[in-house]
């Protein structure tokens, strides 16, 4: 018999912004938490309030998700540890930089933890999930993976990665007892942008959420059962409209013939 009681929930960049807010509210829903960020004093910070309110046990490792061997040491514990049942891969961070300003060096850091940890740890933590018929993939993306002309361009680039990504993790493991959501934050108020290079407080503050209300919200996406929860869009019908769309034209996507405006004109052809 399967049990419904929640089992531990392993968050990346818990240290801070999104992430902690994520390990405040699954604690609260009854998971047991393994914060994983950089920054331990930090991470004990959050690993200590969240023991003291919600009664739920703690652990914290401190890992560089850019540097591989500590990457492989939350592989492992994803690996090893059969009572996780949720991954929330929310560690990344972005640039306002246009593409060319950008410093390559920096956008490959970024490639590096948005993308390539991500990736890791989703190959980590699947499995088992699929064996035991129950885990939850929660895959912080952003709103500029569908719209990259926001911000760097290799940040939306690591973001659409990550939409496209649980769109197949979606379509391969949601018949094996997994649950994967993708979660598309706009702005919103945490230290991201000052590491980004420009504090939200230079944005309009209308388009700032806090980042309570937006863990909130995805949540309220999850239990609705989302595969992608975009918080500040205000008519879900346009995501459901362009989602529409996209698997419509996904049938007509590979052919044996060119489509008639890419055929040469008669008479012109080598
Ligand atoms: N804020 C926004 O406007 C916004 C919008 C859309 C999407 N997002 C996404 O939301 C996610 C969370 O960002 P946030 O807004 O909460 O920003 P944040 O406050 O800067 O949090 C980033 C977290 O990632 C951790 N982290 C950074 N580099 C790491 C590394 N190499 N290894 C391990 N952990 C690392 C940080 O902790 P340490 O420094 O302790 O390592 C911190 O806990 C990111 O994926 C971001 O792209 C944010």
């Amino acid at each position: 018999m399967k049990t419904t009681t929640p089992g531990k929930a392993l968050i990346t960049g818990a240290s801070s912004g999104i992430g902690a807010i994520y390990a405040d509210r699954l604690a609260r829903r009854g998971h047991d938490l393994i914060l994983v960020a950089r920054n331990e004093q930090r991470l004990s910070e959050v690993a200590q309030r969240i023991r003291e309110t919600t009664g739920r046990n703690v652990s914290i490792v401190a890992a560089d998700l850019g540097k591989h061997a500590d990457l492989a040491r939350v592989e492992a514990i994803l690996r090893a540890d059969k009572d996780i049942d949720t991954l929330v891969n929310n560690a990344g961070f972005g640039a306002v930089a246009p593409l060319l300003e950008a410093d390559i060096e920096r956008m490959e850091q970024m490639i590096g933890l948005n993308v390539t940890a991500l990736t890791r740890l989703v190959y980590a933590a699947a499995p088992g999930f699929v064996e035991r018929g129950r885990g939850n993939i929660i895959n912080i993306a952003s709103v500029v993976a569908i719209s990259p002309e926001l911000l760097n361009g290799v940040y939306g680039a690591t973001k659409a990665y990550v939409l496209a990504l649980s769109h197949s993790l979606q379509h391969e493991l949601s018949g094996k007892g997994v649950r994967v959501q993708a979660v598309l934050p706009g702005a919103t108020a945490t230290e991201f942008w000052d590491i980004a290079g420009s504090a939200h407080e230079n944005l309009p503050a209308e388009w700032v959420m806090r980042a309570d209300d937006m863990v909130d919200a995805a949540l309220v996406g999850f239990d609705q059962g989302e595969v992608v929860t975009i918080p500040p869009l205000q008519d879900g019908g346009e995501w459901t409209a362009y989602e529409a769309a996209r698997q419509a034209m996904s049938g007509h996507l590979t052919l044996a013939t060119p489509a008639a405006r890419y055929l040469q004109p008669a008479g012109t052809r080598a």
